[in-house]
């Protein structure tokens, strides 16, 4: 594919994608072309590269920009309000998409409406490319490789981790949480279309509260279940039977009770407009953590895959989750599509599917802990 660039970053005056656009500069080898793109040419210019210009709000816009480069990598959001143009643009202009959505109904609707057309034209669509939900997808798949093959597996998934959220990710909650009804409307209309693999089953289920490696594994309804759940359908290694179930791990009772209660209150100020944009004022757009409190930031999941008589036990384990990691994690998504040899894959599908171990080893020689802690006969 000839084109102008190679990568072009839509969103680099925003809070991630400033970071991303940094991450970039230091580690992208000479021979990459890559430019950023948004509505504000003057924020753009302090990034030293090529500015284009692109408004979500302007589709003309957004087809010159997929037609500009084989990849675009976008951290405008919530993409629920602004993501879906760019998505038809690259879908139809058959240029590589990749965003940090964590918004459930945004990715089902995504695949409705675009996934025939970007199969068509060789589009690979990938979303949540950040700390949604590449540790997740990417850790399942590094579990999954450790057991043994066409036998049923079920892994859980534990997180632990600080950090505190920018205004742009603060806002794209609050907007989730307001959308209950559209959320489940879209999960619906895409079982309707999404086919299922004829001979194998793979899903995520929804864990019970439990005991599990000496915490308390709380479920945790976020995209990332979502995710893996659809990388164990692409990929027959997942095996006959695959299913995953995502889990908070807390350490004491009283902080699990303290953390339901808060996200039922943000739930519930999220359904009334005036409590919704009290809350929206809170954070703004473009705000974000300190480098020293993202510095003091950390995650780590732990994941117990078992099957075949095997147990075995994995960490993946890093930095700042929702920045610094993200902000790499989405930057060697982009050099990874643009550099790197990888399996055909086309239409909408997740990093597992489309780049699995190459894009892992590239996090790990980047920073990120991939580890077997143990394996057992179980
Ligand atoms: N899931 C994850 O792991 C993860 C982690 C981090 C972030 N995120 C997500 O990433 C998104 C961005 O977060 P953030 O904190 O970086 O947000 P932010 O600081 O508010 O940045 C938003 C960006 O969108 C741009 N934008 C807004 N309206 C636009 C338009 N009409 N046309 C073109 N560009 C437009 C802004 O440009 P201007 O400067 O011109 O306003 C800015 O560059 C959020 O949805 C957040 O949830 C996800």
């Amino acid at each position: 594919m000839s084109r102008q660039y190679d990568v072009v970053l839509l969103g680099a005056s925003g809070f991630t994608g400033a970071l991303t656009a940094e991450y970039l500069a230091e580690h992208a080898p000479p021979n990459l072309t890559w430019a950023v793109a948004g509505r504000n040419k003057a924020k753009l210019e302090r990034s030293g590269k090529d500015v284009l210009h692109a408004d979500v709000t302007d589709p003309q816009s957004l087809r010159a920009l997929a037609e500009s480069t084989r990849i675009v990598v976008t951290t405008v959001g919530p993409y629920v309000q602004y993501g879906e143009a760019l998505v038809a643009a690259c879908a139809d202009a058959g240029t590589d998409y990749l965003d940090l959505t964590g918004e459930p109904e945004f990715v089902d609707r995504m695949y409705v409406r675009y996934h025939e057309r970007a199969v068509q034209t060789g589009a690979r669509i990938i979303h949540a490319c950040g700390f949604d939900s590449i540790p997740y997808d990417l850790g399942v798949q590094f579990t999954v490789e450790q057991l043994p093959e066409r036998v049923p597996i079920q892994v859980n998934g534990l997180l632990r981790g600080g950090g505190r959220p920018s205004g742009g990710t603060f806002h794209t909650l609050i907007t989730g949480f307001s959308r209950p009804k559209q959320n489940l409307e879209a999960h619906r209309a895409r079982r309707r279309v999404e086919p299922r693999p004829e001979d194998r089953s793979a899903k995520a289920v929804p864990g019970k509260l439990h005991r599990e490696q000496g915490f308390w594994a709380v479920p945790l309804p976020t995209i990332d279940p979502q995710i893996v759940g659809y990388s164990a359908r692409l990929l027959d290694r997942y095996g006959p039977d695959f299913r995953y179930s995502h889990y908070a791990a807390v350490r004491h009772l009283p902080v699990v009770a303290g953390g339901i209660g808060g996200v039922a209150l943000l739930f519930a100020a999220a359904q009334l407009p005036p409590a919704r944009n009290a809350l929206l004022n809170r954070l703004k757009p473009g705000d974000g953590p300190s480098p020293e409190r993202r510095a003091k930031s950390w995650f780590n999941v732990r994941f117990v895959g078992r099957g075949g008589g095997k147990q075995v036990i994995t960490e993946v384990a890093g930095g700042d989750p929702g920045y610094g990691e993200t902000a790499k994690m989405l930057g060697e998504s982009a050099l990874c599509l643009a550099l790197d040899d990888l399996p055909k894959t086309a239409g909408q599908t997740t990093t597992a599917a489309a780049m699995g171990p190459t894009l892992r080893n590239r996090l790990v020689k980047a920073g990120l802990t991939f580890a077997t802690l143990s394996q057992d006969d179980y």
